[in-house]
């Protein structure tokens, strides 16, 4: 096919190295960035390594950790019939609302049976007969806030989407790619990153969205390895990796009519 670009084996010397230059840079960016997501999230659960446990620990928070839950679970479990602590953790659960407090009948349960011990005179242990004294027990760990998703978020877009720019620009000078492959390989990184920033919005709401996070993430990374490898390997080992590499035999099965691509 006639090339309306220069191809980028063709491209001067000096041009290479700058293009060089740049991909090793943000190559070790991006792996910086991965060190950095294990030793955060990654840490988030408490083990080392990136699960989706990490993911909604660090969106949605750990909620099932209240110490008025592992207390109604533990040493306090017998001053209250199973059914009231049950109804006290459901509510802890769905937020501590102070407005349920009272509705839900949990204020009463409180003072039955707990206030007898848990008063003003009592020393050592906290006084539970008002609301606020079951503050920092009902404290939830909700994760990320939205202050710093927010923060968070357009940082990531703004920044992202510019090493993009780059590494795509200097793919777009690549011959052995066809030109179908590499509108996807350009196009993905910018679906995934935009799905990656929801995806944190929507683990922050409900942590079923973990799943996405993770999947947006590999896309991402797996675009980016693809068009970083395939640069520089054309413009400094075009010759034994394309003519009389294993590259060849890619080259050929492009060429032939069963690879019914356009291009
Ligand atoms: C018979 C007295 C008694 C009753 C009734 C009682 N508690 Fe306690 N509670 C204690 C004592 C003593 C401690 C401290 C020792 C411990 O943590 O086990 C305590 C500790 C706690 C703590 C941990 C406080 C901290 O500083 O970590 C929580 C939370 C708690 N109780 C909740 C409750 C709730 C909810 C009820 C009602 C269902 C209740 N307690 C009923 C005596 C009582």
């Amino acid at each position: 096919m006639a090339s309306k670009y220069t191809a980028l084996k063709d491209h001067e010397t000096p041009i290479k190295v700058l293009f060089t230059g740049y991909l090793c840079t943000v190559g070790m960016g991006y792996l910086f960035a991965l060190i950095q997501i294990l030793f955060t999230h990654g840490m988030a659960d408490g083990k080392f390594g990136l699960s989706v446990d990490d993911i909604v620990y660090s969106y949605y928070g750990n909620r099932s950790g209240t110490v008025l839950e592992q207390k109604l679970n533990g040493s306090m479990k017998e001053n209250a019939p199973e059914q009231e602590r049950f109804k006290i953790m459901e509510w802890v659960r769905d937020g501590a609302d102070i407005d349920d407090y009272k509705d839900d009948g949990i204020e009463k349960i409180i003072e039955t049976r707990c206030v007898m011990c848990h008063n003003k005179e009592a020393s050592g242990i906290p006084s539970f007969s008002t609301f606020e004294g079951l503050g920092p027990y009902i404290a939830q760990d909700t994760g990320a806030t939205f202050a710093s998703l927010t923060r968070i978020s357009h940082i990531h877009l703004f920044g992202i989407s510019f090493i993009f720019m780059f590494v795509g620009l200097i793919f777009s000078f690549a011959e052995t790619t066809t030109t179908q492959y590499k509108c996807i390989a350009i196009g993905m990184p910018y679906a995934f990153l935009m799905a990656d920033i929801m995806s944190w919005w929507l683990t922050k709401i409900d942590p079923f969205f973990a799943w996405l996070v993770i999947l947006a993430g590999m896309g991402m990374g797996i675009s980016f390895m693809f068009m970083w490898v395939t640069s520089i390997l054309e413009m400094w080992l075009f010759e034994p990796i394309f003519i009389r590499g294993f590259g060849s035999r890619y080259i050929e099965w492009r060429d032939s009519p069963e690879a019914s691509i356009a291009d």
